[in-house]
């Protein structure tokens, strides 16, 4: 960030620290505004430059590993992918996702929404336990059967869906939309025979029929992955299944991998000259 930049920005940031606070309040902070800043930008301004103590949390700067979900002026953001310029205003406000429990000043635990990730089992399943200890071929995948599930996969598990998301909002213990729209990507993968056990795992209380389609949880997602849409999808094979119109799962197509060619040209040798 440029350090000779006259104009400003007001952050104002929510404080909490358990140990010393009774309820969170606000700090007001003025950073100097540089054309390209992001709002995570001036948070680690105000870190190195105002006050060391301000708690958040972020790791890529990215856009990648979802560690930096922060709600500016009360829409939830990825910080490092959003910039100060975007709000066409001078003074921003800055608080933690709601829906996840507070920890300290912008950092929420996201402990239960990986507890419900885990729950739908996000991973390929398959029956033959031999074949995944010990393969003997490889899982063939067209661009179709790609296509099927690959949106989802983008996923950084930020939790901003579950922010933005009203039903969570009011029940704790619903699965939220990560995990619902994670469920979808892995029943919808052909490599997968794991359909009947996720399936099980969220038509139940507080699982996939308390979703009201909001969509605020695809609207929100800066990853452009759409949970509402894989949820009523997921709703869709709940529904052919109890009706017996559920579609028989294949086992996965396993192709003999490829046998090692010899590059048409040849491989030039590398050699680190030294003088
Ligand atoms: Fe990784 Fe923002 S710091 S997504």
């Amino acid at each position: 960030m440029s350090q000779e930049s006259t104009k400003q920005v007001t952050f104002v940031v929510q404080r909490y620290n358990p140990e010393q606070d009774s309820h969170p309040g606000l700090q007001e902070f003025s950073v100097p505004f540089s054309h390209g800043m992001t709002v995570l930008d001036g948070l680690i301004y105000i870190k190195e430059n105002l006050d060391s103590t301000l708690a958040f949390r972020t790791s890529c700067r990215m856009g990648i590993c979802g560690a930096c979900g922060v709600l500016v002026n009360n829409y939830p953001h990825l910080a490092c992918h959003t910039q100060v310029e975007e709000f066409h205003a001078s003074t921003l406000t800055v608080k933690p996702l709601p829906n996840h429990p507070h920890i300290k000043d912008l950092v929420v635990d996201l402990t239960l929404m990986f507890q419900n990730h885990k729950a739908v089992k996000p991973y390929a399943i398959h029956r033959q336990a031999q074949e995944v200890e010990s393969p003997t071929a490889e899982y063939a995948q067209s661009p179709q059967e790609l296509k099927d599930f690959l949106q989802f996969a983008y996923c950084i598990k930020c939790g901003i869906c579950v922010a933005a998301c009203p039903t969570s909002a009011s029940d704790k213990l619903f699965l939220g939309p990560q995990a619902l729209g994670q469920c979808f990507r892995y029943c919808a993968d052909n490599r997968d025979e794991g359909q009947q056990q996720r399936l099980a795992a969220v038509d139940k209380d507080h699982g996939i029929w308390h979703c009201h389609l909001a969509g605020a949880c695809s609207e929100s997602c800066p990853k452009g992955v759409d949970p509402a849409f894989a949820i009523q999808l997921l709703k869709r094979r709940l529904a052919a299944e109890a009706i017996g119109l559920g579609k028989k799962q294949q086992p996965p197509k396993l192709v003999s991998p490829p046998k090692e060619t010899k590059p048409k040209v040849a491989v030039p040798p590398f050699n680190v000259q030294t003088k």
